[in-house]
């Protein structure tokens, strides 16, 4: 279905920033991939996506396409992130087929709740496959063109750079997060290698970052991950920024990774979540954040400020 641009990225970027850039994505049939591919296309990208599932792959390719009339966009189905081979595949598809790769997003990744004394070995193995060995092959079957786009723009010359990678990674490892330990290890791994890849590649002139969205409204993974909203219990408000992400806000800070503007941001972790990692852990009884927006102090605990002249030594 197309999209109003106002859905998936902001109007502040210039239409043509990424005028003849191809974008390789694996999991770009998700909620938040589509979106980050379909901003770059309408700001000039075309794209390849990859998904499993033939069907919805090459439906969503059709769709992001009518973000930008003219545009490129590929959609291969039955690539499995898991399979070097399957992915060797698709990348040489896409350069077959668009010339090139100058960005590209490690954004496949596989998720459930389940605690760990119910996690079989072949469980916890499924996402650390899916996650971050799939990163891993993205990133290995991308970077040889991503360093040839990186050579033939070089960044300190032109305002058009490429070479660039961005992992979609998770916070849930910050903090460690219950029914997650497949998650927590395999997104822990993900930083870990975007990391490596900017240590050994970024004087190649790649650059690698990860974005680490939060909790982003609408989307297959909360459908998965988050239970329905009660009424009188929003979960978002013990969000700093007091609401779920929205897919635009991860498009923008793709956009922005890939631009000029984050020529000298390499190795990075972008969170974007309104905040919310930060205060994963905060009691719902002291109801944040209504006693910080309505003044009040800390009450009910045994460490309470003393009032002036109340010295109980
Ligand atoms: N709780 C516990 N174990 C689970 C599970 C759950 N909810 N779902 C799957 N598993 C286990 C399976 O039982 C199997 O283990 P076993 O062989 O010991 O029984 C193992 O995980 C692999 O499952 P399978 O369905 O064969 O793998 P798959 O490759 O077809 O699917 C998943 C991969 C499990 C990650 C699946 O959820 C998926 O395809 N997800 C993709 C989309 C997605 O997760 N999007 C959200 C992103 S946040």
């Amino acid at each position: 279905m197309p999209l109003d641009k106002s859905e998936y990225v902001s109007s502040i970027w210039k239409d043509d920033i990424f005028k003849d850039k191809v974008v390789f994505c694996t999991g770009g049939n998700g909620s938040i991939c589509s979106a980050q591919v379909r901003a770059l296309v309408h700001l000039g990208a075309n794209a390849c996506i990859v998904g499993r599932n033939v069907e919805k792959t090459e439906g969503m390719a059709k769709d992001i396409a009518t973000a930008r009339p003219g545009s490129k966009v590929l959609g291969l189905g039955a690539v499995d992130v898991r399979s070097m081979e399957s992915l060797e595949k698709a990348v040489a598809t896409c350069i077959k087929e668009l010339g090139r790769i100058d960005f590209c997003i490690a954004g496949a990744a596989g998720n459930f709740l389940a605690p760990m004394a119910q996690l079989s070995a072949n469980a916890f193995k499924t996402v650390i496959d899916i996650d971050l060995i799939g990163s891993y092959n993205c990133a290995k079957a991308c970077l040889p063109h991503l360093i040839a786009a990186a050579k033939e723009f070089p960044t300190a010359k032109t305002t058009t750079p490429s070479g660039r990678i961005i992992f979609i990674s998770a916070t849930l490892h910050y903090g460690g997060t219950p029914l997650q330990t497949h998650a927590v290890a395999a997104k822990a791994g993900v930083d870990a290698l975007s990391s490596q890849v900017c240590i050994e590649y970024g004087p190649l002139g790649v650059t690698s970052n990860v974005i680490s969205p939060g909790p982003i409204g609408g989307t297959e993974g909360m459908d998965r991950l988050a239970k329905k909203v009660q009424p009188g219990k929003e979960p978002w408000k013990t969000i700093p920024s007091g609401r779920w992400g929205g897919v635009k806000d991860i498009s923008d800070a793709t956009v922005y990774l890939f631009s000029d503007a984050a020529n000298y941001v390499n190795g990075e972790v972008l969170v974007v979540d309104g905040g919310a990692w930060r205060t994963a852990q905060t009691g719902r009884d002291f109801q944040y954040p209504d006693f910080l927006i309505q003044g009040g102090g800390v009450e009910g605990v045994g460490g309470m400020k003393k009032a002036k002249g109340d010295s109980k030594l």
